[in-house]
């Protein structure tokens, strides 16, 4: 079996984040959304993977490497531009080669890993499995028409009028038999080579395509809000930890669902789990609450924070409110000016969102 895992595609909806940085390198619970997935396929025993890149390819491939850090090893496969899903499984065919593959969009974050789902698909003689889950907005996502029997009548990409609540997880599990389709199919009316075509295409072959019906949590990490969302469920999974390097000082109190990372500074202040502090990060007289992921070399000053998540090498100071479900990129500065004439001042870049 091999892992193929898709990160290419823009990242519009992620804007401005996603300007200057791949969208599946944003960490959740300060490991980066890609990173979780290559665990997860590496817990389920898949070793080979190829991960296909577009316009981020440089960034993926620093962070990523040969995968040797995650004793998986990785081959890149370059798509020259965003034709779909299908469309990617068609480049990675030579990598693929006649194996079973179990395809992972690089931007899903799932409960509960993927191990015994790998091992229903081994164990059995089907042709691709899919995952479901039942969600609450499903024309956002690919949706399956289900018949009575359980089996997959239809699958339809994003529809104005859902036949079913029955959402495509990002995870599918093929045989060689899915290139016929990928190489059969013609765009759709959005210009792309849909996966969930292709699969329709099996079913209509008469190829044997089953569902797993997912029970946990699963969340596409497409917007601000599905990233913060992942970061809460994440944070309460990991099991806490103090690094020896982290240093609390006697005014500080940390309860026990905090994870500080090597060289973390709590510094007279109060850190309220479940909650990840970054390496090297300074907290100082602040409060810093619930949810939250501070990421590395960032200096917390002065402030209240909830349910946020900040990148790296940013420094939040002496904020009068609580900074709240907020989504705050690298290098960036937050402060109070003490300078007149009083107000609101900013400097946002490009589709940044400001609540005042
Ligand atoms: O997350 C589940 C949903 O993912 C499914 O329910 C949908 O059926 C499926 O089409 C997909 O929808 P999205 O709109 O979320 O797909 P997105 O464009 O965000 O792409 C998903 C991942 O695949 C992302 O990591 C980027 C990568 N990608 C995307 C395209 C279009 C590629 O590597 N190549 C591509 O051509």
């Amino acid at each position: 079996m091999k892992g193929l895992i898709l990160s290419g595609g823009k990242g519009t909806r992620l804007y401005p984040l996603t300007y200057t940085r791949a969208k599946q390198l944003i960490p959740v619970a300060n490991k980066p959304v890609l990173v979780r997935v290559i665990e997860a396929i590496r817990e389920a025993g898949v070793r080979e993977v190829g991960i296909v890149v577009g316009p981020t390819a440089a960034e993926i491939q620093d962070a990523l490497g040969d995968g040797s850090e995650w004793d998986v090893a990785l081959s890149y496969i370059h798509q020259a531009s965003p034709d779909g899903l299908a469309h990617a499984v068609k480049i990675s065919q030579e990598f693929l080669d006649d194996d079973p593959f179990v395809m992972f969009l690089g931007d899903n974050v799932i409960e509960g890993g993927i191990s015994s789902l790998i091992r229903d698909f081994a164990d059995k003689q089907w042709n691709s499995q899919i995952v479901l889950k039942e969600v609450e907005n499903p024309s956002e996502y690919g949706v399956a028409k289900m018949r009575s029997d359980g089996s997959i009548e239809q699958l339809i990409e994003k529809p104005k009028s859902p036949p079913s609540n029955l959402a495509l997880v990002g995870i599918y599990m093929f045989d060689h038999h899915i290139f016929k389709a990928v190489n059969d199919i013609k765009p759709s009316a959005r210009g792309e080579y849909e996966i969930t075509d292709a699969i329709q295409w099996l079913i209509d072959q008469g190829y044997m395509v089953f569902p797993h019906i997912h029970r946990g949590w699963w969340i596409d990490t497409g917007k601000p809000t599905d990233m913060l969302e992942a970061n809460s469920y994440v944070l309460e999974e990991i099991t806490p930890c103090l690094h020896a390097t982290a240093a609390i000082d006697s005014d500080s109190s940390v309860d026990s669902r905090v994870t500080l990372q090597a060289g973390a500074q709590i510094v007279n202040s109060i850190i309220r789990g479940p909650t990840i502090i970054g390496r090297d990060t300074l907290i100082e007289n602040s409060y810093i609450g619930p949810f939250t992921s501070i990421y590395n070399g960032c200096q917390i000053r002065d402030c209240e924070i909830e349910r946020s998540i900040i990148l790296e090498n940013s420094r939040v100071t002496n904020i009068d409110s609580t900074l709240r479900d907020s989504l705050i990129g690298r290098n960036a500065s937050v402060k109070r000016s003490g300078s007149k004439p009083s107000g609101i001042k900013m400097n946002l870049g490009d589709h940044s969102t400001l609540w005042v």
